[in-house]
């Protein structure tokens, strides 16, 4: 089938454009180049795509692009564009939020309704559920959002819900914490593993015990595409179902690179939750998908490719 998905040179854009084309399908990719990472990181998270036959490539901005041509003939939309990150989201960097994550979605959602798409599947986050009891957390769970960032994609959220109207079949992928090659430069799991293998030091927010439901990027993309190809409607939580502290993901990048990250101690920041923990159930029953990739075996697999990077540029000077 034809896919289009936005976001596509992003970190899981990128690595759903390469799932789908093995998976036999014609995929259309849009992305804008925002700056959450640069374009030439962008170009390479591509590599594999770019000159494949069943792929193309608009570079486009979905607030103000037309996407008429691109959704034409589409069965589906995976719409993975938007503006990621809770900290960057206070202050006057909200305008980017509210144009990429609210503006450009209602863009997406009346675009698909125009050229008949069936399906439009949406990247949100587990930041709309803001500081949740403790335990795994379920779609149940009234949304309480306690980052701009997170009132953000549950707006969204929202417009899925109202563009259902119009015969879309939605669905909203909150996604917990996904790590894993391609991971941009400012995330934790990423900054962790290049202090680790450099010495350069790397802000730690909090005291570390703060917990974190990770995902590795293949699980997180074979999720997706479960979902994809199933009739689940509404919210469904994509996560490993496990959560570990950030002190215990320190620990395992100490093991698998040898060094420990050089960490500079700050207070914890506002729109942080102390957890992070997503119950599956809802995604295993209607897919039958469960994550596979344990937390020791993803980072090895991160730290080979952040080594390449690190050894890469050191050649280089
Ligand atoms: N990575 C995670 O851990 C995680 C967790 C939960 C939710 N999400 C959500 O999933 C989505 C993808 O996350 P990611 O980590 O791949 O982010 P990313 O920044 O790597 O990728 C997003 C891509 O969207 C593009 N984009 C942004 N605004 C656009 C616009 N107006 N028009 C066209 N392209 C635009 C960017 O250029 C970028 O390449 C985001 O919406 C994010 O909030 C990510």
């Amino acid at each position: 089938m034809r896919v289009v998905v936005t976001g596509a040179a992003g970190f899981m854009g990128s690595h759903l454009v390469d799932h789908l084309l093995h998976a036999g399908h014609e995929v259309i990719g849009i992305d804008a180049f925002t700056p959450s990472a640069s374009r030439e990181c962008k170009e390479a998270n591509l590599a594999g795509a770019l000159g494949h036959p069943r792929f193309g490539l608009i570079d486009a901005d979905l607030c103000v692009a037309g996407l008429a041509e691109a959704f034409g003939g589409a069965e589906v939309v995976v719409h993975m564009a938007g503006q990621a990150g809770v900290r960057e989201s206070w202050g006057d960097h909200f305008a980017a939020y509210a144009g990429n994550n609210l503006l450009a979605t209602q863009r997406v959602l009346e675009a698909a309704v125009a050229a008949g798409v069936r399906r439009v599947v949406y990247a949100s986050s587990s930041a709309v559920y803001g500081c949740p009891p403790p335990g795994p957390c379920g779609e149940e769970t009234p949304p309480r959002p306690v980052s701009p960032f997170g009132v953000s994609v549950l707006a969204g959220e929202g417009l899925l819900d109202a563009y259902a109207q119009h015969g879309l079949s939605t669905t909203a992928i909150r996604y917990s914490s996904v790590y894993g090659p391609r991971q941009r430069r400012g995330m934790a799991v990423e900054r962790f593993i290049a202090s680790a293998l450099t010495g350069t030091p790397v802000p730690l927010f909090g005291s570390g015990g703060q917990c974190r439901d990770l995902i590795f990027v293949g699980d997180a993309v074979e999720a997706t595409a479960a979902v994809i190809a199933s009739e689940l409607e509404g919210a469904v939580n994509v996560g490993s179902g496990e959560a570990f502290t950030i002190n215990e993901v320190l620990e395992i990048i100490a093991d698998v690179v040898g060094s420990a990250p050089v960490l500079e101690r700050r207070p914890a920041v506002a729109g942080d939750p102390p957890r992070e923990r997503l119950a599956i159930d809802r995604l295993r029953a209607a897919t039958g998908f469960v994550p596979g990739t344990d937390l020791h075996a993803g980072i090895v697999a991160q730290v080979g490719v952040v080594r390449g990077a690190v050894m890469t540029a050191l050649a280089s000077g």
